[in-house]
């Protein structure tokens, strides 16, 4: 009765909506699991006038017959999962049957966050942007086999293995010559927040997962960030320290390469980026405060307006490769109506030279994007629930876009609620 695990996952720098369509497909599953980031990620669900942003905890933690997982890929800070949780039962949302976090999971020590902060000021204008939450600091540790791990503190010896990573820590942020943090503060905090592991469901995920696989229960793993931040394929190094990418479930949650069935590719119809880095379609016109403005660009994590600009063909079909997409979902189009037309990036200007390649060296390297215009369209599409409600001009963007990167879109979704989606009759679940 072995199954597939499917994976859904950003496509460009982020924000695509992964949390609101996770929600929208975990009827379709029973484990939803994280794989990897951490609370670098804000994840909006919007259902009943409720509005709702994750960090830590997988979208599917709405439905309560359904299993969330943090697999061990995930980086957790213990005093954010603590404030997550304490919101849900806030809102009646009780975590404490169907929230599982991997012993495996590495732990944000407050310490890494200071290292986050001293790092990027180190930098000056080359900053990364990084959302100053530890990400970096905390998967360099874990590479460089340093790390602490939710398991640890079930441990003996957590005291000392947390005072010795605390003093290397503290030997770095002196070498920055970094005196901008209140450690005691932000220590009381956190190890007040650890006894939360002690009521939580700690378990060796890899094996929870495999056995549902196994029993032909159906797993969707939430991707974090989006293809373009990847550690290995984004635009390095302006990127997150984790890979974000398909391959990332693989190794985030310990489920064999031929153990994933669909992956699922999310994008905007437009794009944007959060941070520092490359962005070659980027609009620092008025339609790009348009974008931002009718799109809500504003991060749900850090608060900080997006940089907006047009959708970048050349850059999905990259995505979609090193993915494997098999299907995809295209988000708030409806922000783009009233627009008198669309561009749509299907190549790029290097050196004089039109091409769909993107180069090795992106930071220096200026791609100039080259524009196909299409007409635009007038409509609302936010009360939209079929596919024959949709105006002409929206199908042919939506066409244009298939034909180029030849992946079917079966779902689109238009407007913040779980209601405003319409799924395709094409829609496979492995
Ligand atoms: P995630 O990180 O990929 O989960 O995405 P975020 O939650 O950070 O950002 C997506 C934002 O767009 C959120 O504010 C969502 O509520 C909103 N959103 C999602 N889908 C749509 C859509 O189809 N139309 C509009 N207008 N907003 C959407
Ligand atoms: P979700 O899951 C958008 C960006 C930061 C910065 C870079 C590195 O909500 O899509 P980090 O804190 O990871 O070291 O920052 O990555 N970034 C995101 N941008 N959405 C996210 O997550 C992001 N997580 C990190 O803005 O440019
Ligand atoms: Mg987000």
């Amino acid at each position: 009765m072995t199954t597939k695990a499917d994976v859904l996952l950003g496509l460009q720098w982020g924000d695509e909506g992964k949390g609101k369509i996770v929600d929208v497909l975990t009827p379709h599953y029973q484990m939803i699991a994280r794989f990897q980031g951490g609370p670098n990620a804000g994840h909006t669900l919007e259902f009943d006038g409720i509005k709702h942003v994750l960090h830590t905890i997988p979208s599917g933690i709405f439905h309560p017959d359904k299993i969330n997982l943090i697999g061990n890929g995930v980086v957790i800070d213990p005093i954010i999962l603590k404030k997550e949780i304490e919101k849900l039962t806030e809102r009646g949302v009780d975590v404490s049957k169907n929230l599982f976090v991997s012993r495996k999971a590495h732990l944000i020590l407050p310490t890494h966050k200071i290292l986050d902060a001293a790092s990027e000021a180190s930098k000056g204008l080359a900053k990364i942007g990084s959302t100053l939450k530890g990400i970096g600091p905390t998967y360099m540790d874990k590479t460089g086999r340093n790390g602490l791990r939710v398991g640890d503190t079930e441990l003996n010896n957590f005291s000392e293995k947390y005072a010795a990573l605390k003093k290397k820590h503290l030997e770095m942020i002196n070498s920055y010559n970094f005196k901008d943090f209140d450690l005691p503060a932000a220590e009381k905090e956190w190890m007040e927040s650890l006894q939360l592991f002690s009521k939580l469901n700690l378990v060796d995920s890899e094996h929870m997962v495999n056995e549902y696989i196994q029993d032909g229960k159906k797993v969707l793993a939430e991707g974090a960030q989006g293809t373009l931040l990847d550690i290995d394929f984004g635009s390095y190094p302006f990127v997150t320290s984790s890979n974000t990418v398909c391959a990332g479930a693989c190794t985030g949650l310990g489920i064999a390469p031929n153990r994933i069935g669909e992956v699922f590719g999310i994008f905007k119809a437009y794009c944007t980026r959060v941070g520092s880095g490359p962005f070659p379609t980027e609009l620092h016109d008025e339609i790009g405060e348009k974008m931002r403005q009718v799109g809500r660009e504003f991060g749900s994590t850090t608060g900080r307006p997006r940089r907006c600009g047009w959708l970048d063909i050349p850059a999905l079909k990259y995505a979609i490769q090193i993915n494997g997409v098999t299907q995809l979902i295209m988000m708030k189009a409806d922000v783009l109506s009233g627009f008198e037309e669309l561009k749509v990036c299907i190549q790029y200007e290097l050196n004089g030279n039109k091409t769909s390649h993107i180069p090795f060296d992106v930071v220096n390297n200026e791609l100039k994007p080259v524009y196909k215009t299409m007409k635009g369209w007038k409509a609302d599409l936010t009360q939209c629930r079929a596919m024959d409600e949709l105006p002409a001009e929206f199908m042919a963007y939506i066409q244009f876009i298939e034909q180029e990167v030849k992946v079917p879109i079966t779902v689109i979704s238009l407007g913040p609620d779980r209601e405003q989606t319409i799924i395709r009759n094409e829609l496979v679940i492995a």
